[in-house]
């Protein structure tokens, strides 16, 4: 039996929970929270997760509030780090030194160098670091991309990405609305798509990028162009400066030579292909969300199972340079170099 601890129990941490349970083979074995309230379910969490300890059933899981004193008491294998990002290189580090294999949300960190940090730690001590970047699992995404590699519709025309939300209201002492702990919406938000773009082009040459200020101080929109230097458009726009009321959106258009694949996860069906003839086709993708399949391949590769990296370290160091990138060209309002 494998056995995983979480760290952090806010939103993400009950996320990890579920989706380890519904796995064979391994066991949340201990949970750490600094806010001892998120532990017992006195303290409410954002999202469609019950908040009350009986609901989320955590008698047989060990409860900590002291990282390190989880760490020595338990015997784990694996850490998932689900706390705000300012705080994902020294515990991802920590637990790396410790000799375990760690799972860290993403961002992976607020800076390269942090990046850079968390990567030697995982060398040195010879440990899996899998970065929480779900969107290269989420089942219409995963489809997108098996499309576009596949050929059969020719090569990309333009792709354009869009998230946003309403100002996120639930986080942990505001953290996510603290542009110093989460980096703005650029960072948190609208990574997602840089990353994805990333999975399907490739590091892009430069950025061009607008954004907005909002309530982090930093950035918490931006439109950005990837530049390639071929014929394409690739187009990325996030971040959560909506109105309470406006429904979450994540969503893409691909146009390929020969058809345009569709997605808004706002609509039914969500995903469509679009050939020249024929009709609108809904293609069958696969059961679960991008949770579940992130958290089962990091299970597979800590138990040695064949599988293939579908995102490594260097990959998520990438999306973090990328987005630094789209900030600095939007404070210099030009294009700036992917170096
Ligand atoms: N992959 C995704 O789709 C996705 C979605 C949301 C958030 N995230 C990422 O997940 C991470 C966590 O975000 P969240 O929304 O769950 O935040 P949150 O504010 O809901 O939860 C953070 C938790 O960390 C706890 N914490 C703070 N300091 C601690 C300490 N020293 N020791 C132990 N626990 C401590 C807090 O009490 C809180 O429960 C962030 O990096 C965020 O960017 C990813």
């Amino acid at each position: 039996m494998t056995r995983v601890g979480i760290v952090g129990f806010g939103f993400m941490g009950r996320q990890h929970l579920s989706r380890y349970r519904a796995l064979r083979g391994v066991r949340v074995a201990a949970i750490c929270d600094g806010d001892k309230a998120r532990l017992t379910g006195v303290r409410e969490i954002a999202g469609n997760i019950e908040g009350t300890q009986a609901s989320l059933g955590l008698d047989d899981i060990a409860i900590y509030t002291d990282f390190e004193k989880m760490l020595a008491e338990q015997r784990l294998d694996a850490v998932s780090i689900t706390l705000p990002t300012f705080m994902h290189r020294d515990f991802t580090v920590k637990a790396l030194e410790a000799g375990l294999h760690v799972l860290c949300e993403k961002p992976m960190a607020m800076s390269v160098e942090q990046c850079e940090d968390m990567i030697a730690a995982a060398k040195t001590n010879k440990r899996i670091l899998q970065t929480g970047h779900c969107i290269r699992f989420w089942p219409e995404y995963v489809k997108a991309k098996e499309i576009v590699d596949s050929g059969r519709y020719g090569d990309v025309r333009t792709a354009s990405f869009r998230r946003i939300s309403p100002v996120p209201g639930w986080s942990w002492k505001h953290w996510l609305i603290n542009q110093d702990k989460s980096g703005g919406a650029i960072m948190d938000l609208h990574i997602h798509d840089t990353d994805y773009i990333q999975y399907l082009f490739g590091l892009p040459e430069a950025v061009r990028s607008e954004a907005v200020v909002g309530p982090s101080g930093g950035f918490d929109y931006v439109a950005t162009q990837y530049v390639y230097g071929d014929k394409k458009i690739v187009v990325g726009e996030g971040g959560f400066v909506m109105s309470p009321d406006f429904k979450f959106e994540m969503s893409f258009v691909i146009s390929l030579e020969k058809t345009t694949i569709v997605y808004d996860c706002r609509h039914t069906p969500a995903l469509q292909v679009c050939p020249a003839k024929g009709g609108c086709i809904t293609p069958k993708i696969e059961p679960g969300d991008g949770y579940s399949r992130e958290i089962a391949h990091f299970v597979k590769r800590i138990t040695g199972k064949k599988t293939t990296d579908v995102i490594t370290p260097l990959d998520s160091l990438n999306a973090v340079k990328i987005v630094l990138a789209e900030k600095q060209s939007a404070e210099m309002k030009k294009e700036v170099r992917i170096q």
